[in-house]
This record gives C-alpha cells, sequence and structure tokens, in this order.
C-alpha cells in the first residue's frame, strides 16, 4: 500500500479551544437531558436515524444501533457526573442481557457495536456484573461466526452461507469485543479470532492507494479470497466516506491491543486517502468519489474518523505526522461544532445533523443517526477528558 501525501496541509488550520468543546459538550447533553424526559425515558432506545429530524423510541430487541446511546449516556455521565444519564444507562442493562440471553435479534457480527459502549462501559465505570457477564456472552456469541478455513468472521447472514460469505470493514470495531473479552476471562481464543479477524481484514479490504472495499467475499469451500463488492457505497471500486471511517478507527484500535510499527503506515496510507478527499468544510460526502457539489455528506463518518485518529496518535512516533494528524482531527472536529451540531433554533432530538445511513437504499439520507451521535461524543470526551479510558 501506498501512502498518498497530505495535500495541503496548511488548510488544516483549526484552533479548536477549551471554551468551544466545552460549549459544545453542554449543547448535547442538554439535548440527551430532554431526550430522556420527551423522548426514550429510561429503557426506550432511538431509531437508527431520525426522520425529519426526529429519532423514534424503539425497543431493545434488534438491529445493531441500541448500544450507541448507552454509550452517549455513559459519556455524559463522565463529562457532567448527570446522575440522570447513569440510571438512564443501568437501566438498560438488563434489556441488553435478556436480548443476548434469549438471543433476540443477533444473528449478525454487530456484538461489539451493542455491547461495547452499553455493557463493557457500564462494567469499566462501575463494575456492574451483569454488565460484564452480558458482554462476555456477547463476545462468544461473536466467535460462532468465524470461520477456520477463510480466517474471519462473517458479517451478515446465516453461518456458512454462500451468498453472504463476507466479511465487512465496519466489523473492525466489533472485534475490540474479543479483545477485551479476553482480558477479563483469558480465554485465549477470543483473542486469537479477533486478530485473525483483523489480519484477514488487513490483507483484502484495502487496496494499494489507502481507499477500501466495504465488503469482501470468499470462497465458501477453499476459504480463498474472491472479490470486493460494496454495499452501502457508491460503487464497487469506490470508497464508502463510513466504511474508510471505520477503517481507520479500527486500525487504531486492533493497535491498542497489538501494535505493530507495521501498522502505522497502513494507517498513514488510509487516514491520508480520506484526508485528501475532504470537502472544503472537511466533513465527507457518504462516498469519497464526490469531493465537491451538494451531494449528500455523512458527517458521522467525521466524527468516527476524529476518534480513530486522536486514539491512533499514541501510538505513532514521528512527531511531524503526530502534530499534523492533530491538526487534521481538530479542523473536522471544528466544522462538525460549527456546522453539523444541532442547535437550539433546529427542530431535531439528536446531535449531529447531515450523516447518512444508506444513501442508495434511501435510508436516513441528511438525517442524524445515532453513531454519528455517539462519536461525535466520544470525540467531545476525548477532547475534555484527557485521560479517558476507553470502552473499545
Ligand atoms: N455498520 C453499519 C453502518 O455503518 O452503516
Amino acid at each position: 500500500m501506498i501512502a498518498e501525501k497530505i495535500k495541503n496541509p496548511e488548510r488544516f488550520n483549526a484552533v479548536l479551544t477549551e471554551e468551544i468543546l466545552k460549549g459544545a459538550a453542554e449543547q448535547a447533553m442538554r439535548i440527551m437531558d430532554k431526550d430522556i424526559d420527551e423522548f426514550f425515558g429510561y429503557d426506550k432506545f432511538p431509531s437508527h436515524n431520525s426522520t425529519d429530524g426526529y429519532y423514534d423510541a424503539e425497543e431493545n430487541d434488534d438491529g445493531w444501533n441500541t448500544g450507541f446511546w448507552s454509550g452517549m449516556l455513559w459519556l455524559g455521565y463522565e463529562l457532567s457526573g448527570n446522575e440522570k444519564f447513569r440510571k438512564a444507562a443501568e437501566t438498560h442493562i438488563d434489556s441488553f442481557y435478556e436480548r443476548i440471553d434469549k438471543k433476540l435479534g443477533v444473528n449478525h457480527h454487530d456484538m461489539g457495536f451493542l455491547y461495547t459502549p452499553s455493557c463493557v462501559a457500564a462494567y469499566k465505570l462501575t463494575g456492574n456484573e451483569k454488565a460484564k457477564e452480558a458482554a462476555i456472552m456477547a463476545a462468544k456469541h461473536l466467535i460462532t461466526r468465524f470461520n477456520d478455513k477463510a480466517q474471519f468472521i462473517q458479517a451478515w447472514g446465516d453461518v456458512g452461507a454462500a451468498d453472504n460469505f463476507r466479511l465487512i470493514i465496519d466489523c473492525m470495531l466489533n472485534i475490540p469485543l474479543l479483545y477485551w473479552a479476553y482480558s477479563v476471562t483469558g480465554d485465549k481464543e477470543l483473542d486469537e479470532k479477533a486478530y485473525k479477524h483483523y489480519k484477514t481484514t488487513i490483507s483484502n479490504i484495502f487496496r494499494e492507494d489507502g481507499s477500501s472495499y466495504h465488503t469482501y467475499f470468499f470462497d465458501k469451500d477453499t476459504g480463498k479470497p474472491i472479490k470486493g463488492v460494496t454495499h452501502q457505497g457508491w460503487a464497487d471500486d469506490s470508497c464508502w466516506a463510513r466504511g474508510q471511517a471505520w477503517g481507520i478507527y479500527g486500525l487504531a484500535l486492533t493497535n491498542k491491543y497489538h501494535f505493530t510499527e507495521e501498522s502505522v503506515p497502513t494507517f498513514e496510507a488510509v487516514l491520508n486517502f480520506f484526508a485528501n478527499r475532504l470537502p472544503k468544510d472537511n466533513v465527507p460526502y457518504w462516498d469519497m468519489i464526490f469531493t465537491d457539489g451538494d451531494m449528500a455528506r455523512d458527517s458521522s463518518a467525521a466524527a468516527i474518523a476524529i476518534c480513530g485518529i486522536l486514539e491512533m496518535i499514541k501510538y505513532i512516533k514521528d512527531e511531524e505526522t503526530v502534530q499534523l494528524y492533530k491538526k487534521i482531527a481538530d479542523t473536522m472536529m471544528l466544522s462538525l461544532i460549527e456546522n453539523y451540531a444541532v442547535r437550539d433554533d433546529d427542530k431535531s432530538n439528536g446531535l449531529l445533523k447531515r450523516a447518512t445511513y444508506h444513501y442508495k437504499g434511501g435510508i436516513g439520507v441528511d438525517e442524524c443517526n445515532i453513531w454519528g451521535d455517539y462519536f461525535y461524543m466520544e470525540a467531545l470526551t476525548r477532547y475534555l477528558k484527557k485521560d479517558w479510558e476507553l470502552y473499545w
């Protein structure tokens, strides 16, 4: 993989002050506080995306998104000490336990998205044993999707189904649940299978220029790689912006558990491709084939990438690269705060506007989505709480 050089590095010049960050966090938490009172109470969850600015209230029995709201509440609790956030996040634990115990809506790989910001966070912050048990059950469930021959965790569909025998880049955020579960159980299989999945992912999902396929198919009988195919991107050979962002953050997160020097140039190639295709306001269009015009954005991709950069610069030794990457993160973050964060006069119960869930599927285009809100809160927390311990 060849890392592009960052073009016009001087464009990444934002000055992100403590005051701006605090104001943004306070605004976000005001919305969350109101959301508990007016929309979700203590036991309901926001839908994947808003419709005309508003999330619906849902049960925790389907999809991949409910963990994000719990995670936002834990972050809000960490930043403000607001007991209302803690109470709501703690109330969620029973429903996450029941969901994995009864296997409700879990025939997919998204156990990390569901259980890390909810139950792992609850355990790390409060020592809640039920949350720990639920997250371990979810991790054990996740590795049932690992295929020994092809060495990856199958994303969707019934295990072994030929028409779904693929990995997807998003899973880079699911495997930290396995690394964590190994750290608390000592069950090495969890760590080994996660790391094997990671290696299979990086050898196939990234192209020579650092861009990514969204999904990659393998032959069910031989386990050999077949081809990259998009699901939520513009085309098989384009680069879905959120997929690239999952790649950025996913590389950083595996580094937390399995640092290798070779991962740094890989990260540089993946991040530089992303940064070089940001439009003027530094928040990507939903696919990186678009670099200007009035196509829909995906603000959630920017929020995810910011978290990835802030994590990865802990492991990069070259100070000049660290400073440049920090500036890229700061510049995207300032744009999110100034141009995308929901304000008092917006009609919305979300935090971050102009995200896109699935453009071609016509789902959640130019709306809030709950992972955009979560990673925006996580980014604010990373900036404001320097010693923040990751949930991932
Ligand atoms: N993991 C699903 C998505 O990013 O839309």
